[in-house]
């Protein structure tokens, strides 16, 4: 096992959907995945594996934030020889570009997070999305429903779910930033580092402009459609 994962080698598919929240991972295994079997619950972090149309697939929590998300990134890059990571998550919309229950794909995530100031010693590295990952999640989310409500474009991952300087949220906005979540940035960038593919989706469960929020049964229907959407694109 890993520092932080308890699975074997090989217990891990080559392509892994990543929720922030452990039982998120567990309720995935459950619906989406035949033979689902769980690998880790160090921390209480879920991880499964199982199969979906025939593809083996892994499910691992991430925890919220990015140092989490890199722990189990960094992990399942270099312990486990994943090859593909695929964010599932929510995030808040900031502009009325996106609506309540959207789809953002995210081209790109910019951060207001230390950590690859510090790694690249403050030059301002662009994590981006892996370009199939992105084109076939793309593909699959307007298959399903068409273009309306799918959004591609610039995320921002910020450290903190309560923002103290709106001002500079605002000014990510004008700079392009569809919506806020918290972990994409050091995603891509921890793949990259490694040379594996990572693309975060995200449904828009609340929004900083309009202020609706999702109801729980919405949250779970939307957090479902992008699933498919995730396993379809990784699969393809
Ligand atoms: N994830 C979902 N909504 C969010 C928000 N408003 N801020 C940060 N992360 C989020």
């Amino acid at each position: 096992m890993s520092t932080h994962i308890g699975a074997q080698p090989g217990d891990i598919a080559p392509l892994v959907l990543m929720p922030g929240d452990p039982l998120r991972a567990r309720w995935i295994a459950e619906t989406f995945l035949e033979d689902a079997r769980c690998y880790t619950e160090v921390r209480g972090m879920y991880g499964y594996t199982g199969t979906w149309q025939g593809h083996r697939v892994s499910v691992q929590g991430s925890g919220m934030g990015q140092p989490s998300l890199a722990i189990y990134a960094n992990e399942l890059f270099r312990e486990y020889d994943v090859q593909s990571v695929i964010r599932v998550g929510s995030c808040g919309g900031m502009t009325e570009k996106v609506g309540i229950r959207d789809l953002v794909i995210a081209s790109g995530a910019c951060t207001d997070s230390s950590m690859n100031r510090i790694t690249f010693e403050g030059l301002d590295y662009a994590p981006v999305a892996d370009f199939g990952l992105l084109c076939a999640a793309y593909d699959a989310a307007i298959a399903r429903a068409g273009d309306e409500g799918v959004h591609v474009g610039l995320i921002y991952s910020s450290d903190s779910f309560y923002p103290t300087r709106p001002e500079l949220t605002a000014r990510m906005v004008e700079h392009g930033a569809l919506a806020v979540e918290m972990e994409a940035s050091a995603l891509y960038t921890i793949a990259a580092r490694h040379g594996r593919r990572a693309l975060a989706v995200c449904t828009v469960s609340d929004h900083l402009v309009t202020g609706e929020e999702t109801s729980a049964l919405e949250r779970q229907e939307t957090f479902g459609a992008m699933v498919e959407i995730a396993l379809t694109a990784g699969t393809a």
